[in-house]
């Protein structure tokens, strides 16, 4: 790969003149503007260096040389957070099918919605994975041994809806602490559980939501929205009430 672009001139600086004096390190001691140049000089060599290293190992695709922190790492870290994302998916599909037997069309929704979702942060944690040089958690008795948190299959509303909020309050920790173990050595996996985890903060709140709703008008908690669901189904009459939890 060739380097033509460090011959090119400097914005505002002219071939040959400000950017010679770069090279040749003359640019100390001459006050504000000298100390810039000195800036610019040790951002030049950094720059370089790096087009150097990235012309190395060039297999090694997006984990670069000046990757900080521990691959091995990071792969294990993001292969239990995938195996732990297969088995939310599981749990949510399961529960999309069961809920459908009580007459629960808008559970049924939110079930399907949050599967796809763990559906996407599984892809996207492989993917992390296979730019590491590891290989993704895909296999069953792989998904079953290494996820944190065992996939529930309950089958009444409310134990499903609970095992869901445990469920998303255990992720949100476990990313939590991988957000800090990756710190600034592995930004874009940062980037990726930071978009992640505030997803997980949504499905945490959708079913705190729904199992402890609280009444506006008095304060007090509210049966919760599947009970309710469950009288309409039964013919009270009744429509349900989406009251927001108190706070
Ligand atoms: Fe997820
Ligand atoms: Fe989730």
């Amino acid at each position: 790969m060739a380097n033509h672009w460090q011959e090119e001139e400097m914005p505002g600086q002219g071939r040959g003149s400000q950017a010679q004096s770069w090279n040749q390190g003359g640019s100390s001691g001459q006050g504000v503007s000298g100390r810039g140049s000195q800036g610019e000089l040790i951002w030049q060599n950094r720059i370089q260096k790096q087009m150097r290293d990235a012309e190395q190992n060039e297999p090694d695709g997006a984990l670069t040389a000046g990757y900080k922190a521990d691959p091995r790492e990071i792969v294990a870290l993001l292969t239990r957070a995938q195996a732990s994302e297969w088995s939310s998916f599981l749990q949510y599909w399961h529960h999309y099918f069961m809920a459908s037997d009580i007459h629960s069309a808008e559970l049924r929704d939110i079930f399907k919605e949050h599967a796809e979702d763990e559906y996407e942060h599984a892809r996207l944690f492989g993917e992390r994975i296979q730019q590491l040089g590891g290989v993704p958690c895909d296999k069953p008795e792989d998904i079953a041994r290494l996820s944190p948190m065992p996939t529930e299959y309950n089958h009444d509303l409310r134990s499903m809806m609970e095992a869901d909020l445990v469920g998303e309050r255990a992720t949100i920790d476990f990313y939590d602490e991988i957000i800090r173990t990756c710190g600034f050595d592995d930004n874009v996996t940062r980037k990726i559980f930071e978009d992640v985890i505030e997803e997980e903060a949504h499905h945490a709140d959708d079913f705190a939501t729904l199992l402890f709703a609280y009444d506006g008008s008095t304060g007090k908690q509210i049966e919760s929205i599947h009970e309710e669901i469950e009288s309409l189904a039964k013919g009270a009459g009744q429509q349900p009430r989406m009251t927001r939890r108190a706070s």
